[in-house]
């Protein structure tokens, strides 16, 4: 019998979820049906019911649902529960179990499919909002030397920096605190891009970075990588590659079996020009 799957979100029209899980259950043989819902804003939690009662097997949950798929769980994994806040969820009987994949998402495509080791490196990460909690675990796990979280809003960057301080060498900041400093990897996970503007970072932030990637998908070369560009980054990158990334987690989290992501990420890769 063919599985039940779904992506639920608020709008949801732009998902590319259904394609990129398509993809992958044709490449790897497996009967699923993939399809993205239009969660109402005030009965979530209801259309999550509906759907396992139909015979749902797993959701992907995007904006504006991931703390209330969070708080919906029966059962979190611990990138979900530091996250506080969840992607995906799993249904079995009774058990509503919850993960988060973001940020594996974005330390895979970071280390594997762009080939920069975090390991030892200096990492800046810009924003302290939902998408930057939910990396820091990953991150961390990889031993990078420091990670500094820079915020517009400091007192949210510090308080992320004490919360995750157990995990590795953290520290929170406002961007003025940034001058003088230099990092390998610099991460844009504000939403600053989806409106065209660009985080005040200090000039010299991005130079001597081997890697400027923006957490954004497809919005070509936005505010942050052109500042990257012109600071002489040799490599500059969007977040397909971390979207195809945390879809393939979540497919091996429900079927066992783990896509290649490859053809995927190459099929949807719009140049950043
Ligand atoms: P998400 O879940 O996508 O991370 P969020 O939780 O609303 O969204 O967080 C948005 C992040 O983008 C925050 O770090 C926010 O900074 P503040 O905490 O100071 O609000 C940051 N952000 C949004 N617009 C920005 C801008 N124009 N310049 C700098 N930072 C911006």
């Amino acid at each position: 019998m063919t599985d039940k799957y779904a992506v639920i979100g608020n709008p949801i029209g732009h998902t590319k979820s259904p394609m990129i899980h398509g993809s992958f259950a044709e490449a790897t043989g497996q009967d699923i049906d993939y399809q993205a819902i239009e969660g109402s804003l005030d009965r979530f939690s209801d259309d999550v019911h509906a759907f396992r009662k139909a015979g749902g097997r797993g959701m992907n949950v995007t904006a504006p649902f991931k703390l209330q798929a969070y708080a919906l769980a029966t059962e979190r994994l611990e990138r979900a529960e530091l996250a506080g806040a969840t992607n995906a969820l799993k249904f079995e009987g009774d058990r509503i179990m919850a993960d988060n994949f973001d940020g594996v998402g974005l330390t895979n495509d970071i280390q594997r499919n762009l080939g920069f080791l975090l390991k030892g490196s200096r990492m800046l990460v810009i924003g302290a909002g939902g998408a930057v909690r939910g990396a820091l675990l990953p991150f961390l796990a990889q031993q990078p030397k420091l990670v500094v979280v820079a915020n517009r809003t400091e007192t949210k960057a510090i308080d992320l920096a004490r919360q995750f301080a157990g995990h590795g060498d953290m520290q929170g900041c406002g961007y003025d605190d940034l001058a003088g400093e230099r990092f390998d990897i610099v991460i844009n996970g504000t939403s600053a891009s989806l409106k065209g503007e660009l985080p005040p970072l200090p000039a010299e932030t991005l130079q001597g970075a081997r890697l400027a990637y923006e957490l954004a998908y497809g919005k070509g070369l936005t505010p942050f990588l052109r500042l990257a560009q012109n600071a002489g980054v040799p490599k500059l990158a969007d977040g397909v590659g971390m979207l195809v990334e945390q879809a393939a987690e979540a497919f091996l989290w429900w079927r066992g079996v783990r896509p290649d992501t490859r053809a995927v990420i190459d099929r949807m890769t719009i140049p950043l020009v």
